[in-house]
């Protein structure tokens, strides 16, 4: 496939680390967590015999298969977890609150789409697979399905991982905005003191430590001669040798880097059985998709966002004069707020646009993939850098990728360049998306049928431990 030319692919300086991705919406700051789910989430979290209540049908362990695949789970001290859920009235800042986003294990409520009036209800099914997932929840989702693993110990001399459940996110999006940073640090130093105590961390030097964080590592990296956006902890040296999990990674050759792996964005689908997920392809292979290309994007406004000589404000343009593209013009109660909207005009779409907006990822592209539409990204960054275990190879087998710069500076003809791709070439990208679907959503652990598939934290388990006994996250 011709390329508009070659990817110049310059190393970003470092000081582009100093300017963070800028804060989000609103909406995806705020926890809020009725108080009736205090002591369903407590109970869950340190009972291992109501773990096994959540085991499914499909799940009974098989020990052999768990033989130096241990995982423990440490016990933190609630200020770490729980009791940041629970602070969640208190994100003020928010006029609505996102304590529904921790609701079920993390996946947050039920979209409960009402058939008779929401167009995205047909498609959509089986309905009690589509919650209203908020796409910082990582921490949250991940902490609750690995305590119903089926190799975990409570013995941390027969593990091989360890999992750190700090829900430091959580805690930092309390304080972003917060200017006091002795504030916005407390947590993070006290988790420090506490690591430092504990004995298998310094029997491994923090090697086979695991840590989910579920924004961006810049959140996570404030650097302490810059605008000091986000949190301090990954400058702590006890985080030296942990891996971080995260939504996005970077990609500099730093250790920081080296030891953070990007992981899918959590989506809204959440299949409880082998039945959903299978039915939920069918959809996404048979649905007639009548519209060309799709940008679902909102514009950036400010100092910074300036969209002249962006890749965005060029998309805004030839959408905009094409016949062939829908842009939809994303506001909080469009986009992100009736999610539905989205997958449905995914759904329909054979092409969707993926430009960066404030970082090089979006949840859009896995919204995209979920619905069988082809992502459209302009930079390596943006995927084939990122989610080294999840979407495998050079991009090329699930999306179409441009050169940005090309795009934004030359006008490259990005429509055009959609049009002629021959139609066994769309064929075989959608159907290489459809295969992928599995590996990149999260089931429910709360499995009502047998589910055999991979899923995304089924990858990303298997990956971590192939990557302690070989020592190199990249190969
Ligand atoms: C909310 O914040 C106030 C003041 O910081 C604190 O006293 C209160 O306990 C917090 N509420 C919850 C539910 O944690
Ligand atoms: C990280 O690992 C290296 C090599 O194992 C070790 O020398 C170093 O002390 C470790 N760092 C911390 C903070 O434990
Ligand atoms: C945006 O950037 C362009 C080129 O960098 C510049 O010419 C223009 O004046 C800027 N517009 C605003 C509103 O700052
Ligand atoms: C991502 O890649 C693009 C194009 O190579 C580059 O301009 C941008 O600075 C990169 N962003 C980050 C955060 O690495
Ligand atoms: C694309 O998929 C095919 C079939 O699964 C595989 O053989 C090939 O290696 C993949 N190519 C890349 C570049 O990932
Ligand atoms: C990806 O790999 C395939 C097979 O090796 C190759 O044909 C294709 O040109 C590569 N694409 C990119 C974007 O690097």
């Amino acid at each position: 496939m011709a390329y508009p030319s070659s990817q110049s692919h310059v190393k970003p300086r470092r000081l582009s680390m100093s300017k963070p991705a800028m804060p989000f919406s609103k909406s995806q700051y705020i926890i809020f967590f009725p108080l009736s789910f205090i002591l369903i989430i407590s109970l869950f979290m340190f009972n291992a015999s109501n773990d096994e209540l959540n085991l499914s049908v499909a799940q009974k362990p098989k020990h052999d298969s768990c033989e130096g695949r241990r995982i423990f789970i440490y016990q933190l001290p609630t200020e770490f977890n729980d009791r940041i859920a629970l602070d969640c009235q208190n994100y003020t800042f928010r006029d609505w609150s996102m304590c529904d986003d921790v609701r079920n294990d993390g996946l947050g409520n039920l979209m409960n789409l009402d058939a008779a009036s929401d167009p995205a209800a047909p498609l959509l099914q089986p309905s009690s697979a589509w919650y209203k997932t908020d796409q910082f929840s990582l921490e949250v989702i991940f902490h609750r399905r690995l305590l119903t693993h089926t190799c975990r110990t409570e013995d941390p001399a027969q593990a091989s991982m360890f999992y750190l459940p700090f829900y430091h996110t959580l805690d930092v999006s309390r304080n972003l905005f917060n200017p006091d940073l002795t504030v916005r640090d407390h947590l993070t130093n006290r988790f420090v003191s506490w690591l430092r105590q504990q004995e298998p961390w310094q029997l491994h030097h923090g090697h086979r430590h695991v840590l989910t964080l579920g924004r961006i590592i810049w959140d996570f990296y404030r650097h302490p001669e810059y605008e000091p956006w986000g949190s301090s902890l990954l400058r702590q040296p006890e985080l030296g040798n942990v891996t971080t999990l995260l939504i996005e990674r970077c990609t500099y050759g730093m250790s920081v880097c080296d030891n953070a792996v990007a992981i899918p964005y959590p989506t809204n689908f959440h299949p409880a059985s082998d039945a959903a997920l299978r039915s939920w392809q069918t959809a996404v292979r048979n649905v007639k998709r009548t519209r060309f290309i799709t940008f679902a994007g909102s514009a950036r406004s400010g100092a910074l966002h300036n969209m002249t000589g962006t890749v965005r404000g060029e998309l805004f343009t030839q959408c905009a004069e094409s016949p062939k593209c829908k842009h939809l013009l994303c506001t909080q109660e469009l986009c992100a707020d009736n999610v539905q909207t989205l997958y449905k005009l995914y759904s329909e779409s054979v092409f969707c646009l993926q430009p960066a907006g404030d970082s090089p990822t979006r949840k859009g592209i896995f919204d995209t993939l979920l619905s069988g539409c082809i992502p459209v990204v302009f930079a390596r960054n943006q995927t084939v850098e990122q989610y080294l275990w999840h979407l495998p190879g050079n991009g090329s087998n699930y999306s179409v990728q441009l050169d940005g710069e090309t795009v934004a500076f030359d006008h490259y003809d990005v429509m055009g360049h959609l049009e002629r791709i021959p139609k066994e070439e769309v064929e075989r990208l959608q159907e290489s998306i459809v295969q992928l679907i599995p590996r990149l959503l999260i089931r429910n652990h709360k499995l009502e049928a047998e589910y055999t598939s991979k899923d995304a934290i089924d990858v990303a388990i298997e990956s971590l431990f192939e990557w302690f006994e070989r020592g190199d996250p990249q190969k």
